[in-house]
Parts: C-alpha cells; sequence; structure tokens
C-alpha cells in the first residue's frame, strides 16, 4: 500500500474508498482559473510550463481530489501536424481544415519540437505536487483528433464532413489516422518518460460512427498508442464516450481502466467488460449544476452498492465538467467520496 488511494487503486490493491478525480477539473468552474483567465488567454495558460504548472495543480488545493491532470489540450497534435488553430469564444478552429485541402497527407508534417513546453510542465508539476497526488498525462485518440482535423471545428456536432471523408474514402481516413498515432504515440511515451502515473486516451466522439465500424477501422491505432504507453509501466485509461454496447470489445489487451459515460450504468458497463479491465465513471456532469444538495447526495448514494463491492473502480464524471456546474457541488462530491463509509473489509 503507498500514500496515493489513486495509484493504489490502479495497481488493484484493495483501499477504503474509489479515489476521485474529475474530467475539465482545472479549465471551467474554479475560481482561481477565471481568474488568471482575465489575465492571459488560454493559449498562454497552456504554453507557459509555469503556468500550466499552476492550473494542473488549481483542483488539488481548491477541490482536493486525489489526480491531477496536465493543462493542455487535445489539439495540439494536429498543431504539431502544421495545422493552424485558434481557440475562440465557438471553440476550436482550423483554418485550413483537411476537408478543404487538395494534398492532406503532404500538408502534414510533425514538428516534435512544437510538444516540448508539455514536458517542461510535467517535470514542474512533478516537483511541485503533493506526494500523494497522482499525475494524469493525456492525449486525443485518433478518431477525436481526425474529426477535428477534417471537419475544422466543433460547431457541428454531428461532424458530417468528417464522417463523409471517413465513409468516402477509408484509405486517405487511415492514412490520415497513422499520422495522427504516430505523433501521438511518440507524445505520450514521451510524457511517461517525464513521470505522468496513469495516462487517458480521450475518444470524446466514439458515437459518431456504428460501435462496430470504431472496433474494426479504429481499435487497431488505439491499440498501438495504449500498448506504447503501457510498454513503459504506465496504465492507460481509455474514454471512449458513446460506445454504447461496444464496451464490451473495451478489455485489458487495450487498457487497463475503461471510462464510462452516464448513458450506461456501472453495474451494466460491469457485466458487459472482462473482471481484467478497471471502471471509470460516470456521474452525469450536468447534476452539478443543479441548486439542492439533497438531490445531488440522493445520486451519489446510487454508488454505494456499486462501490462496495467493485474495488478496481476510480470515481469521475461520465463526461467534463462544464462551466455552469457549481463549484460547491464539485467539492461536495469530493468530500462526499472521501467521508463516506464504503463498507469495504
Ligand atoms: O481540466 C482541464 O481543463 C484539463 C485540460 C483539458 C482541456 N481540454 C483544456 C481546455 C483537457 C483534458 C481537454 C481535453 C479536450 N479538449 C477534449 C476531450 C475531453 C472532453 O471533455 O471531451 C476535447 C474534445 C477538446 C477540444 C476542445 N478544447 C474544445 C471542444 C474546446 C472548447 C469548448 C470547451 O470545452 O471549452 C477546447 C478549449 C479548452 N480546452 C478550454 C480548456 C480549459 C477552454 C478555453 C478557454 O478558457 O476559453
Amino acid at each position: 500500500m503507498s500514500n496515493s488511494i489513486f495509484i493504489d487503486t490502479l495497481k488493484g490493491i484493495k483501499r477504503e474508498r474509489p479515489p476521485v478525480w474529475f474530467m475539465r477539473q482545472a479549465g471551467r468552474v474554479l475560481p482561481a482559473y477565471l481568474k488568471l483567465r482575465e489575465q492571459y488567454s488560454f493559449r498562454e495558460l497552456m504554453l507557459t510550463p509555469e503556468l500550466a504548472a499552476q492550473v494542473t495543480l488549481l483542483p488539488v488545493s481548491e477541490l482536493g481530489v486525489d489526480a491531477a491532470i496536465l493543462f493542455s489540450d487535445i489539439l495540439i497534435i494536429p498543431e504539431a501536424l502544421g495545422m493552424d488553430l485558434k481557440f475562440t469564444d465557438k471553440g476550436p478552429i482550423f483554418d485550413s481544415p483537411l476537408r478543404d485541402i487538395q494534398n492532406q497527407l503532404s500538408s502534414l508534417k510533425a514538428d516534435s519540437s512544437k510538444l516540448v513546453h508539455v514536458y517542461k510542465a510535467l517535470d514542474i508539476i512533478k516537483k511541485q505536487k503533493p506526494e500523494d497526488v497522482a499525475l494524469i498525462g493525456f492525449c486525443g485518440a485518433p478518431f477525436t483528433t481526425f474529426c477535428y482535423m477534417v471537419e475544422g471545428n466543433s460547431m457541428n456536432h454531428n461532424f458530417s464532413n468528417a464522417i463523409k471523408l471517413f465513409y468516402n474514402n477509408p484509405k486517405i481516413s487511415s492514412q490520415i489516422l497513422e499520422i495522427i498515432t504516430e505523433l501521438s504515440i511518440e507524445y505520450a511515451t514521451s510524457q511517461a518518460e517525464h513521470g505522468i502515473d496513469v495516462f487517458q486516451l480521450f475518444e470524446t466522439h466514439a458515437s459518431l460512427i456504428p460501435s462496430e465500424m470504431y472496433i474494426e477501422r479504429i481499435l487497431p491505432f488505439v491499440k498501438r498508442i495504449t500498448n506504447a504507453v503501457r510498454s513503459k509501466n504506465t496504465p492507460v485509461i481509455f474514454f471512449p464516450k458513446g460506445i454504447g454496447a461496444g464496451i464490451s470489445s473495451i478489455n485489458n489487451d487495450i487498457a487497463d481502466f475503461v471510462s464510462i459515460d452516464w448513458q450506461m450504468s456501472m453495474n451494466d458497463a460491469r457485466s458487459m467488460c472482462d473482471s481484467n479491465i478497471g471502471l471509470q465513471g460516470n456521474l452525469d456532469p450536468r447534476i452539478l449544476a443543479i441548486d439542492n444538495k439533497e438531490i445531488l447526495e440522493k445520486e451519489l448514494e446510487k454508488y454505494l452498492g456499486f462501490g462496495k463491492t467493485n474495488q478496481n473502480w476510480i470515481f469521475n464524471t461520465g463526461h467534463g465538467l462544464s462551466p455552469d456546474n457549481s463549484v460547491e457541488n464539485v467539492k461536495f462530491v469530493v468530500d462526499w467520496v472521501k467521508k463516506t463509509n464504503w463498507y469495504r473489509d
């Protein structure tokens, strides 16, 4: 047993409660983050290692979570492949999305020097973080990254241009996925070398294609990234949001833990996945926007039975926090998970 409930749980060591953290815990709800944003742009915060380290650690001191996730974005991989990216009020926008480009493959050239600021941030975080807090690295999974690169923005939630290319031209789609995968492997393994405790791969848009197609055409790329990270002795959490019944294909060959969205119950997920993969999830983050702690507590109590018998579980939301979630509610959840008796004897 170590002093980190998070790391012990990843290793399968029995602890008294589940570890707790939230996707997008830094850059959405924290007053201290919003204050920093008055002074710096999101890009400045992300690109300046000292500031990225400071933001990464804010949720640890302000919320009391068991893990800190690197403050960055999944779209720095397309940027390092040479695509011009702007973060705007309407979300991220690429000036020249791949759908508008004639020779898509030759327009992509990896420049690893554009990722170095992340490794510098990780080095600082490692020095500054409390010992009992785990550090999570991440990148986007290949399909979600492909969707943004081809579509160019997230205003059309169907990503219809990206899906059209994926169906119309499997060959070029696979070549783009290959380019994303190669740079992601280098990026993810470098994060492992810079001391992250665990790596999360975000496949936010898995729901956009049929799950059999996801398993056939995307999962092999995913597996190459997760295998590379695991070969560095760093465990991996995979988040295939909206994969539905396809979750049953996500076993320990793919990842150490799989993150469950809120559409599926934890018990259903547990019965559909092999027992050799741990689970993470899955509170609906929209509950964190309500102003009634009793309703919130009732939702939390629904996890008691699951948490008593399932030791290989990380408490999280089913997707990222959003700006309308209240910081008091988020803190309430952390405190509740920590003070509850989970009856694990
Ligand atoms: O706690 C954290 O914020 C951790 C760092 C983090 C960010 N993005 C910072 C960010 C992480 C882990 C991400 C992942 C990410 N980025 C995903 C996958 C996870 C998920 O929740 O679906 C995706 C799809 C993106 C792409 C992206 N970046 C979008 C769609 C947006 C705009 C909408 C939004 O969520 O704000 C961003 C911008 C972004 N990434 C911000 C932050 C803090 C907002 C920037 C600002 O302050 O204006």
